[in-house]
């Protein structure tokens, strides 16, 4: 069987050759002696046409076949130079593998994404969604791509963990304790030393803290997994279930995270619109329009960085009335970064040196006391897409952060003591693999860029 992606990058090579291809059937049209099979193989964005008559003896039976019915198809290909398509497969043989039933759910006309959702285990094979999860599949090799090719290390970080990296108590449980049935202490409490690991534990809502380890032994090192957060947010941003790339660099500060992470960016953009051409042109015509000029012009400028008192300072200028009100201290909604992206900058925007008070405990203190060395990427139509900072390398500094946000130090001991054994200055940032994604297609819910999405109140499939 000869790919459907090959005839078309190698149309000449085949041409008047005997070929055959297999694949599920978008639509059937016939007149008395013959027909059109427009088929989909699964490997490449567009169909196929096959030409069909009357001398194949199960003619007939071929006219009656639904959507989705999968086929093996032996025939010549022909140049169809006055045609739509490029090439037709003219069949000497078609075999029936499997017919579908009428009522396939995907029929020509177009669903809302929200129907989709329904029949997440059949949505791949529509136009939008086959083009997603192409994309998606690019993008991540692009990624790895982009850091193997700078020598970072891929570490495969824990995703059952008796940390929480963000502080944030945003975690699912871990437990094998028969909830009908949990072992107590003497103070009534649950005892979680009787679970499994002998401890609480719970899914990762991040790898940095044990990103930082292998950082801080092998230099330059990033993670690409699946994380966790029990945030009951529904937002067309926010999934309990979502991927991310978090690289981490020893001897690094602030700006070098800034710098390698807009590199990255742009060499994403680029690598997905060299190699998903088909896909991208689609995004373009039918989901964003004018994707291609807001991609072209990321990937040729230099992204903006302002201070978060700088952000401020504009929201508080520009005059208009938010809906959150805007003063020093308060962390930055999406209407805020929206406006900053959209309406100031039309490009991304790196927001650096946050109030410590909204971020979390790890995060370089700075010298006035009391901002932080992070920053976060904000993008024009979507927001944040990368949060990260350089990390706090003094010992004394990171144990009182600990403390004053309520955290416990005995929690944190083996992170503690990378500082103790030779310690260094590091920084690190986490990029949200379906913001990015989102980014990319013009997608504009975070539910369509993966594959069976978690959010609050959804697990099916
Ligand atoms: O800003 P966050 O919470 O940062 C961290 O977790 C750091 N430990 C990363 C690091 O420095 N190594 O998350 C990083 C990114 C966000 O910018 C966003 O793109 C994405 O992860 N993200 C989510 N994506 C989808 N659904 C959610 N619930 C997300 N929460 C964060
Ligand atoms: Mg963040």
């Amino acid at each position: 069987t000869t790919l459907v992606k090959n005839l078309y990058r190698e149309t000449e090579k085949f041409t008047g050759k005997e070929v055959q291809v297999s694949g599920w059937i978008r639509t059937v049209r016939d007149s008395k002696t013959f027909g059109f099979i427009e088929l989909n193989d699964g490997s490449f964005f567009k169909n196929v046409q096959i030409v069909f008559d009357e001398k194949l003896d199960n003619f007939k039976e071929i006219t009656k076949l639904s959507v989705s019915s999968s086929i093996v198809v032996n025939g010549v290909l022909e140049l169809t130079p006055q045609a739509k398509q490029p090439f037709e497969i003219k069949a000497t043989k078609i075999e029936i593998h499997g017919t579908s039933s009428p009522d396939f759910p995907l029929q020509k006309k177009k669903h809302s994404f929200e129907y989709l959702r329904t029949i997440a285990h059949l949505r791949p094979r529509s136009n939008t969604f086959s083009a997603v999860f192409r994309v998606r599949s690019v993008a991540a090799y692009a990624i790895h791509k982009f850091f193997q090719e700078r020598g970072f290390v891929y570490v495969h970080t824990p995703i059952i963990t008796g940390s929480d990296c963000e502080g944030a108590g945003e975690m699912f449980r871990v437990t094998t304790l028969d909830l009908n049935d949990v072992p107590r202490t003497e103070e009534g409490k649950v005892d979680t030393s009787k679970d499994f690991f002998g401890k609480e534990t719970n899914l990762t809502v991040s790898g940095q803290l044990n990103g930082e380890a292998y950082a801080l032994a092998l230099r330059n090192i990033y993670t690409f997994g699946p994380t966790f957060r029990a945030e009951n947010s529904h937002t067309a941003r926010h999934a309990a279930e979502f991927w991310m790339i978090e690289p981490e660099m020893a001897f690094a500060e602030l700006e070098d995270y800034m710098d390698i992470a807009e590199e990255m960016v742009k060499y994403i953009i680029t690598y997905v619109m060299e190699n998903c051409p088909e896909e991208m042109e689609f995004f373009n015509t039918f989901i964003e329009p004018n994707l291609f000029d807001k991609l072209n012009n990321v990937a040729n400028s230099d992204f903006a960085r302002i201070t978060y008192t700088e952000a401020v300072e504009i929201l508080k200028k520009s005059g208009v009335e938010f809906q959150y009100p805007v003063e020093w201290g308060i962390d930055l909604q999406t209407e805020h970064e929206r406006y900053i992206t959209e309406q100031v900058f039309k490009k991304p925007v790196f927001v650096t040196n946050y109030p410590k008070d909204i971020k979390a405990f790890y995060m370089r203190l700075n010298d006035d006391g009391k901002t932080v060395a992070a920053a976060d990427l904000l993008v024009p139509g979507i927001g944040e897409i990368i949060g990260g900072s350089q990390r706090e390398e003094r010992l004394d500094v990171l144990e009182s952060r600990i403390n004053e946000m309520g955290l416990k130090k005995e929690d944190y001991w083996w992170y503690l003591e990378l500082r103790k054994y030779g310690g260094t200055k590091h920084a690190g940032y986490g990029l949200g693999f379906e913001r990015i994604l989102m980014y990319l297609t013009g997608m504009t819910n975070i539910r369509d860029v993966i594959p069976f999405p978690r959010t609050a109140g959804t697990a099916e499939f």
